[in-house]
């Protein structure tokens, strides 16, 4: 993005930086602004990493900690002892089929956790005499909104929210509330409802990597369904791209969708990866690796379409998406190919039981 040469620094706190999408935008922050102070808080769950910002440890500018948002005295002391004026929160559960098997921890995460930053992050601006310039990033997700039929028109930021999932009914519930705060108290909330992303550092579990690992591993490829679902798909950084241009030029109070207007059904997406694998890969175990997909049990309750209008970012802030979804996905194979020693040892046995009760 273009530098304003009378730039405030910023003096960041990313909470879930350790996890994919927080770590692509801490790499992302501390490559545009160097000089800026950014605090990581990660509780490190299974989908947190600390290798995803291994490339970045000699950068005094960026200090880790491990912690839980829901530990109020802890975020009470990173907000005063790092002078923190914005918040960018990422840190939650992410994953639709853990929170169908155990919801619990996706509340706790999402609604009291949000809480607790919300709390904190409040205490701490009304100290500072309420700056306007602070800001507070909520990222949320196109799931709050529900499910499309085929002919529906595309998520608005006005759409009505109809989360399906205990997941989207957390993150829904946690929108909620960083929007009462700008409301009740003129706190500088923002929130961003974006659409599936996909890129380095996605844990194993979700559609892309997964499919990708297990092709590597001569594995059953498990499409839920009739596999006609649809998601709207945006490359990771071009998320990021948006998520600072929200926090430079985003108003408070505002809610910015952000999408990649790329809807791609499930079966042609994994059908793309096998094919990108078959080109790109040497000594697959099974080829084509077509042979693999298997159609397994439908997800509960799963959403059948996403799609994002994301016409108010691209008209109020100027951001579009940069990647296409056949480079997009090109890269992305390329770095699964590239990183095995990544994407290996993230196949625990923690990894393993939770496989087994979701596809055996
Ligand atoms: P992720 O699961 O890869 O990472 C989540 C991170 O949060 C992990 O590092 C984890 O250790 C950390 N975390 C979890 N609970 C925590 C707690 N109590 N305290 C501190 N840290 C905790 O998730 P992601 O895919 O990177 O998603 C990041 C955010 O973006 C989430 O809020 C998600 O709802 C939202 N989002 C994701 C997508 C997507 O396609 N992945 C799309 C739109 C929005
Ligand atoms: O839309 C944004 C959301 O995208 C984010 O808020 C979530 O955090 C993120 O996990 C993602 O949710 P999805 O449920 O859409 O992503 P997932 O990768 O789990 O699944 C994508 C689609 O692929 C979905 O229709 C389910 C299907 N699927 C998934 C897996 C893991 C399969 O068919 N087989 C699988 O094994």
């Amino acid at each position: 993005m273009q530098q304003d040469s009378n730039r405030t620094p910023r003096r960041i706190l990313i909470t879930g930086g350790a996890g994919f999408i927080g770590s692509n935008f801490v790499h992302h922050w501390c490559n545009s602004y160097p000089g800026d102070r950014v605090v990581v808080l990660d509780a490190l769950t299974y989908a947190g990493n600390k290798q995803n910002l291994a490339s970045l440890a000699s950068n005094s500018d960026l200090k880790f900690v491990q912690g839980d948002i829901c530990d109020r005295t802890l975020v009470d002391n990173l907000l005063e002892s790092e002078d923190i004026n914005t918040v960018a929160h990422f840190a939650a559960e992410s994953h639709v089929d853990r929170s169908i098997i155990g919801p619990g921890a996706f509340v706790q995460t999402n609604v009291v956790g949000t809480f607790t930053l919300l709390e904190a992050f409040r205490q701490r601006w009304n100290k500072r005499e309420q700056p306007q310039n602070d800001r507070f990033l909520h990222v949320s997700t196109d799931e709050v909104y529900g499910s499309l039929e085929a002919d529906d028109p595309a998520f608005t930021e006005t759409t009505p929210y109809t989360p399906n999932s205990p997941y989207s009914a957390s993150k829904a519930g946690s929108d909620h509330l960083a929007r009462a705060y700008f409301h009740t108290y003129g706190m500088p909330t923002i929130i961003t409802n974006c659409s599936n992303n996909y890129g380095p550092y996605h844990f194993p579990e979700k559609l892309i990597p997964l499919m990708c690992i297990n092709i590597l591993l001569g594995k059953p490829l498990p499409v839920y369904g009739d596999g006609q679902n649809i998601r709207d798909w945006l490359y990771v950084e071009d998320h990021c791209r948006a998520l600072d241009v929200v926090i430079h030029r985003g108003k408070p109070g505002e809610t910015y969708n952000v999408g990649g207007n790329n809807e791609v059904k499930n079966i042609d997406l994994v059908e793309q990866l096998c094919e990108l694998m078959d080109e790109l890969a040497v000594d697959l175990p099974v080829s084509p690796s077509k042979k693999l997909i298997t159609f397994v049990k439908d997800r509960a309750g799963h959403d059948r379409r996403y799609a994002i209008d994301a016409s108010k970012i691209k008209r109020e802030l100027g951001w579009t998406p940069q990647e296409t979804v056949a480079g997009g996905l090109r890269h992305t194979v390329k770095w699964y190919l590239a990183n095995r020693d990544w994407w290996q040892p993230l196949l625990s046995d923690e990894y393993k039981s939770y496989y087994n009760q979701v596809y055996s």
